[in-house]
């Protein structure tokens, strides 16, 4: 009896290739541990991940710095950022260093400074509309954040020619924000927090994880992929992301987070 579960759970296994090799992981990236584990110190908003991270503590910490080490990224580079729109850039740089459930949408890059970047993560509706809202009145000179800087003086500013404009200019809606500011990074998702569909940005840790539960969806759903009309879910067109070619993730990639 126990032979043959055993037996059966190999035949699982091996029916499930790579399904695994989503779940639980790091990015190979700029400071990504090799494997997530706990991180008692972890810093600030990055705290809700201590459990099991991706980042050191000092990461966590330098992803609340003004002007981090982590890419030398200046969140300053058309005046100062208002505090309730920077904790969002502060969430996003926890979510992308910390999160060690982004395994379905990681991509190879051959960039000069990471490996691997995400692509077309889902994120929760409210995570997004509330990052736009907050942001509305902060002002930038580019919608595409992860390329095109002028890094003449070591941190980036804005290219000759461009404007200083509000966000709701350069992002006209909430999805032009999330998906636009890191080249594809986040998608849009219409699914809401709570939904085990979406990742979100925000959790209260007291709860456990809720992305470690979005991310074995999606890694089923890459292995068995819907039939089409198969479950009416509004986003079941968001598995899996497209491989292939993307604008920007080889050259003049110098920095910035996701
Ligand atoms: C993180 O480590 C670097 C290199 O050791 C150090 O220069 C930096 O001050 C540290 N950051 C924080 C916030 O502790």
């Amino acid at each position: 009896m126990a032979l043959a579960v055993t037996v059966a759970l190999a035949l699982l296994a091996a029916l499930a290739p790579g399904q695994d090799a989503l779940l639980n992981v790091c990015l190979d990236a700029k400071h990504h541990k090799r494997e997530p584990g706990p991180e008692g110190r972890l810093y600030g908003q990055c705290s809700p991940w201590k459990d099991n991270a991706c980042c050191t503590a000092n990461t966590s910490a330098e992803a609340h710095r003004d002007r981090s080490l982590l890419y030398n990224f200046n969140w300053r580079h058309c005046g100062a950022m208002p505090a309730k729109c920077q904790r969002h850039f502060i969430q996003d740089s926890c979510l992308y260093e910390c999160s060690p459930n982004l395994g379905p949408w990681i991509e190879q890059v051959g960039s000069s400074w990471r490996r691997e970047r995400i692509r077309n993560v889902p994120l929760c509706r409210e995570d997004c509309e509330r990052w736009w809202q907050d942001c509305g009145g902060a002002r930038t000179c580019k919608e595409n954040w992860h390329q095109g800087w002028n890094w003449a003086t070591g941190t980036n500013r804005c290219p000759w020619g461009s404007m200083c404009r509000p966000f709701w200019q350069v992002f006209p809606r909430p999805q032009d924000l999330c998906e636009k500011i890191w080249s594809g990074s986040f998608s849009y998702s219409p699914e809401r927090r709570g939904s085990g569909r979406c990742i979100q940005m925000w959790f209260d840790p007291a709860r456990g994880n809720p992305n470690a539960a979005v991310a074995r969806f999606y890694a089923g759903r890459k292995r068995d992929p819907p039939a089409r009309g198969e479950d009416g879910a509004p986003g079941s067109n968001t598995a899996p992301p497209a491989r292939g070619s993307h604008p920007g993730s080889g050259q003049a990639l110098r920095a910035g987070p996701c």
